[in-house]
């Protein structure tokens, strides 16, 4: 379309056989269709959809990119050692990113930095959460950058932690921490 305008919104259920094309098309890894399911019904999982409300009435709500995360308690999780603890606050968690996708003809718009931002917003709005982390493919620049860019802290190198056509690929864990951490 000659002028987007890009909205975001929750994902729900109509967007299941969409999500998972664009899952297929732009990931290496195979997501089961449960993910694609609890994503959809916002089961443990939050999810934000943009979409271009300048394409013609029949895709103007399809959509162009996405970023679906979940619930993790800080205590269980992997970067525990990095919380610094308030036992005011009762059982402190943090928002694990799932997956952050932006189909190719509406990349280098802002689209995945704004995704991202809706996270942050939303963690940054509960008092309990501690921080936001994900893990990115090593050799993923674009991600990379964006990260980096979005003032996530790179705070670990995973060696062979992705399994992909029985190549194993190392991991880089990002993390923004949010609220005191
Ligand atoms: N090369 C270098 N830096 C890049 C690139 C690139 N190709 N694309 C984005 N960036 C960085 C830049 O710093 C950019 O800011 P700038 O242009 O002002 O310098 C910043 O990211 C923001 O870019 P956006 O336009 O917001 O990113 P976009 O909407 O194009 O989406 C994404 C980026 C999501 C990585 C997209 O390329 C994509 O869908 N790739 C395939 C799927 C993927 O790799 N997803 C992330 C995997 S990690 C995970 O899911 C947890």
């Amino acid at each position: 379309s000659l002028c987007p305008s890009i909205h975001y919104r929750p994902i729900n259920p109509n967007d299941l056989d969409r999500l998972e094309q664009i899952h297929r098309d732009i990931f290496p890894i195979k997501y089961e269709s449960e993910f694609f399911q609890s994503v959809v019904n916002g089961v443990d999982i939050v999810s934000w959809a943009a979409v271009d409300r300048s394409r013609p009435d029949d895709h103007s709500d399809e959509l162009i990119g996405f970023v679906t995360a979940k619930f993790v308690l800080a205590k269980d999780s992997e970067i525990d050692d990095l919380i610094h603890y308030d036992s005011s606050k009762g059982e402190e968690t943090l928002i694990y990113i799932l997956t952050l996708g932006v189909v190719e003809t509406y990349r280098n718009r802002g689209i995945a930095m704004s995704l991202i931002s809706e996270v942050i917003k939303y963690a940054s709005g509960l008092s309990v959460c501690r921080g936001v982390y994900l893990h990115v493919i090593a050799h993923n620049n674009a991600a990379i950058c964006l990260y980096k860019r979005l003032m996530f802290r790179c705070v670990r190198r995973l060696h062979g932690f992705y399994l992909i056509n029985r190549h194993h690929f190392d991991a880089f864990l990002f993390v923004y921490f949010i609220n005191g951490s």
